[in-house]
């Protein structure tokens, strides 16, 4: 039986206290305490959780960007609001099913498991889409509320999202696994990981599909 990987770091609480970023202050209320607290739940790599997460919020356009461009949470903040989802729902499932596994972990990987959707700092994946004039003079909105950025190279959101999170912050295998795989066997690429899975990983594809298809679902009016 393998060993889940600790990865433990020393902790300068007063340097992570004084990382904390001014562009958090702009998250909504209704997402802000939950977002608090789950990332409070990192612990043994904290510092360096909150150098990552400094610059995720300052750079990138990760905390106010949708989930997509036209599905589910296409809107400001939607892939905040899914990441959380994604965190509650696999601390809830992971309690049940594999307690041995760290919350740190599973906070770490469900609430970067997209961040790739962020792009690039100062180039993000998605913009606000403009009527056409056609549209405009109809009266009608956007035919998207959102559009892809073809204007950055193409790597695939986990692929991304690991590039963007290695350059600041110390990832385990398990947390490197359940991040590039987390989209399953949904995606053909992901083949290779077929029945090679860890716990982490089905844990993460699987809140990632309940948080998408049934959470998220049920709000849409
Ligand atoms: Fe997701």
């Amino acid at each position: 039986m393998k060993k889940e990987v600790k990865i433990v770091m020393e902790v300068d609480y007063n340097k992570a206290n004084g990382l904390m970023t001014k562009e958090v202050n702009k998250v909504p209320e209704y997402l802000a305490a939950r977002y608090q607290s789950l990332k409070d739940l990192v612990a043994d790599r904290k510092v360096q959780f909150a150098e990552l997460m400094s610059f995720i919020e300052n750079e990138t356009s990760y905390l106010s960007t949708p989930a997509s461009t036209r599905f589910h949470l296409c809107r400001e903040f939607g892939l905040l609001e899914h990441s959380i989802n994604v965190a509650e729902t696999m601390l809830k499932i992971k309690e049940i099913l594999a307690p041995e596994l760290s919350d740190e972990s599973c906070v770490i990987v469900a609430l970067l498991h997209d961040l790739g959707k962020a792009g690039m700092p100062g180039n993000p994946q998605y913009f606000e889409n403009e009527p056409s004039e056609r549209q405009k003079w109809a009266g009608h909105p956007a035919s998207t509320p959102y559009r892809f950025n073809n204007d950055l190279v193409y790597l695939s959101v986990p692929i991304r999202s690991i590039y963007l999170i290695l350059q600041y912050f110390p990832l385990s295998e398990e947390e490197v696994q359940a991040i590039v795989y987390h989209d399953g066997q949904y995606v053909e690429d992901n083949r290779s990981v077929a029945t090679k899975e860890e716990k982490l990983t089905l844990l993460l594809q699987y809140s990632d599909n309940w948080s998408g298809f049934i959470t998220e679902e049920e709000k849409i009016e």
